[in-house]
This record gives structure tokens, C-alpha cells and sequence, in this order.
């Protein structure tokens, strides 16, 4: 498949494909990255791997339509057949999403329906959860909503700050973003209503399913 990364910072996500790409691991390649921000760490990952990207920013449109309508046009002409939104923070349109039916994933640091939105990690501390980790699903036009393709889970401990739960879960963030990718590749996903149903893997979390432990 022709990957479409699209991101807003750090972009450990978007390294981890590169990763799992570069070791054989995936066969697919990222056609194009898209940044909503200047001068971000993900857009120095595509320069030292080589990678198309572009920076577009919705302060450049007059609305958000015409902002989404240039994503669609660069993600078109690089031929994308799959959108990965990795730390993308913005949320997409009907619209959007109308040109990617099902092609589009999210990768979320919590257990969704858990803690949407923002700061999932600190939201998780603040309720006293004991455990919490992180999902990639399918989006639709709710907030890190959308059937859940895999998930994660990690133990907090009283000692956790934001920082260390936060790492704690993107250590498994970068293991079930490239899972799925690959399942997804070779045509094992299918969706029933709001369930992901994946061909000849009995478990889509972690610590359970030992398909993960290859990344
Ligand atoms: C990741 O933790 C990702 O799960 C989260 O942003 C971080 C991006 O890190 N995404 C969301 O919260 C989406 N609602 P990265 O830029 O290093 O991949």
C-alpha cells in the first residue's frame, strides 16, 4: 500500500512505520507525509529518510474546508491508499473521510472509549485508573471514536507522573500502529458494524496476541 502519514509534531509514530519499513517488517511505503505545523521533529524524519512531505496549515485556508480539500488533493496525487494519523490533532470532516471510506486509522493513547480527546494520558492519571494504554481504530467523525482495530495495555503505578505513563504506552504505541498496518496490507481487517473482525488473529490486544511480538 501507498501510505499517507499525516502528523502535527514529534512524530515517534510516524518513525516507528519508517522502522518497521526500513527492517522488512512492512511492505508498504509512505508515499506522502503531511505536517499542520512548521518546523516539527516529523518533518526532519522524512528529510533524513528520504520521504515526500508537505506542511499545510489550516492558518492558510480561509476555511476548513479548503484546508481538508488541499490534504485530499496531496494525498490524492501520492496515491494513497491508506491515512494514518499519527498525532494528528485535529479532527476530520465527513467530507474528508468520504474520500478515504475505511481507509482511515488513529492511533490514541488510551483505551477508547476512555479518555478522547486531549491529554489522555494525564486524564487517565487524574481518574485513578489502573490500567490504561493505547488504541488504533478507524475514523469516523467522533472525537478518537470509530471501531477499534487494536489495542494495548499498560499498568499505571502510584508513582506515575504524565511523562512516564506517557512513555510507558508509546513503547506499545509504536508496536500495534505497524501491526495493523500490516494486518490491514494483507487484507485481514474486516469491519461488522463497530467490530473489527481480523482473519486468523484471535486477539487484537496486547498482551495477548502474540502476532504483536513482532514489533
Ligand atoms: C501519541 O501519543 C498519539 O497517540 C497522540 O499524540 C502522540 C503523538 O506522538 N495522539 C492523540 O492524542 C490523538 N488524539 P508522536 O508525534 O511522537 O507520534
Amino acid at each position: 500500500m501507498n501510505l499517507g502519514v499525516l502528523v502535527s509534531g514529534r512524530g515517534s509514530n510516524l518513525q516507528a512505520i519508517i522502522d518497521a519499513i526500513e527492517a522488512g517488517k512492512l511492505n508498504d511505503s509512505i508515499s506522502m507525509v503531511i505536517s499542520d505545523k512548521e518546523g516539527v521533529r516529523a518533518v526532519d524524519r522524512c528529510l533524513k529518510h528520504g520521504i515526500p512531505y508537505r506542511v499545510i496549515k489550516r492558518k492558510d485556508f480561509r476555511s476548513k474546508e479548503e484546508f481538508e480539500k488541499a490534504l485530499v488533493e496531496a494525498l490524492k496525487e501520492a496515491e494513497v491508499d491508506l491515512v494514518v494519523l499519527a498525532g494528528f490533532m485535529r479532527i476530520l470532516s465527513a467530507t474528508f473521510l468520504g474520500h478515504f471510506p475505511m481507509k482511515v486509522i488513529n492511533i490514541h493513547p488510551s483505551l477508547i472509549p476512555a479518555f478522547q480527546g486531549m491529554h489522555a494520558q494525564r486524564q487517565a492519571l487524574d481518574y485513578g485508573v489502573k490500567i490504561t494504554g493505547c488504541t488504533v481504530h478507524f475514523v469516523t467523525e467522533e472525537l478518537d471514536n470509530g471501531p477499534v482495530i487494536a489495542q494495548a495495555c499498560v499498568p499505571v503505578f502510584p508513582e506515575d507522573t504524565e511523562e512516564s505513563l506517557s512513555e510507558r504506552i508509546l513503547h506499545h504505541e509504536h508496536r500495534i500502529l505497524p501491526q495493523v498496518i500490516r494486518w490491514i496490507s494483507e487484507g485481514r481487517v474486516r469491519v461488522e458494524g463497530r467490530r473489527v473482525v481480523v482473519e486468523g488473529a484471535r486477539y487484537g490486544t496486547l498482551p495477548f496476541n502474540p502476532e504483536l511480538e513482532d514489533f
